[in-house]
């Protein structure tokens, strides 16, 4: 299947739930991974990782799903304007799915390399569990790159609202989901 044509003012409904799950799990399971090390030694603390792990490939898995769904099936826009800043917005947006295309992948190696007690129940056996160094410095890679998505999608946000309140251009309508058509848009 080809993309959709660009006809429309707003994504397609799939789109738009892929959009607003990833935005919720991206923040989600940033707040989840940052609190991991507040809880002490213990089943509270087994439980919160393996939340944040099982989550975190969920989320893996359907951003592979939505790469896919964006190239093959979804509704592509053109940028809200000719502006040089809405080109750079579009490049901006693959640069997010290069982070989180990267945040699953260092999340898994880390799981792989340290080996991971998931809610008490079974073990995922560790690739080299005396190497301390490495098994930290791997933990603070996907820390990096945590923190770099989430500084990114704080930025994304921050241009999509001034879209909204200030340049009142009905950017965010696009990632809307609705019945009818959108009304007329002021300037
Ligand atoms: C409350 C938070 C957010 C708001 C208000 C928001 C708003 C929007 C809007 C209005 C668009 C359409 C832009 C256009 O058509 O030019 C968009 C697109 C996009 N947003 Fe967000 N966004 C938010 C959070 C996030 C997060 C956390 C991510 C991922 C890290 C993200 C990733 C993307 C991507 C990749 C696109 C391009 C369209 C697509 O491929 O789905 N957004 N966002
Ligand atoms: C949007 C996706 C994700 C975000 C934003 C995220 C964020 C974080 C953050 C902020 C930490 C704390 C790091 C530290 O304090 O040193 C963390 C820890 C961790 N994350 Fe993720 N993560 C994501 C996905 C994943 C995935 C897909 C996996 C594995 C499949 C994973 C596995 C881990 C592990 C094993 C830890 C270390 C937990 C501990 O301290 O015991 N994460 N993550």
């Amino acid at each position: 299947m080809t993309p959709s044509e660009n006809t429309s003012h707003a994504y397609d409904k799939k789109t738009i739930a892929l959009h607003w799950l990833g935005a919720f799990l991206v923040f989600a399971l940033w707040a989840a991974g940052q609190s991991i090390d507040l809880l002490p030694r213990g089943l509270p603390k087994i439980t919160l990782r393996s939340l944040h792990i099982t989550f975190g490939v969920v989320f893996g898995l359907l951003m592979i799903y939505r790469i896919f769904w964006r190239k093959r099936g979804g509704t592509q826009l053109a940028p809200i304007d000719e502006s040089l800043k809405s080109r750079l917005a579009q490049h901006f947006h693959v640069f997010l799915y290069v982070l989180m295309m990267l945040i699953f992948i260092s999340g898994v190696v880390a799981v792989w390399y340290r080996g991971v007690n998931m809610f008490d129940l079974f073990r995922i056996p560790a690739f080299d569990a005396d190497n301390k160094p490495m098994r930290r410095l791997l933990v603070e890679i996907h820390e990096w790159i945590a923190n770099g998505l989430l500084f990114s999608a704080l930025l994304h946000t921050c241009f999509a609202f001034w879209h909204h309140f200030k340049l009142k251009d009905g950017l965010l309508e696009r990632m809307r989901s609705r019945n009818s058509p959108p009304q007329a848009l002021e300037n």
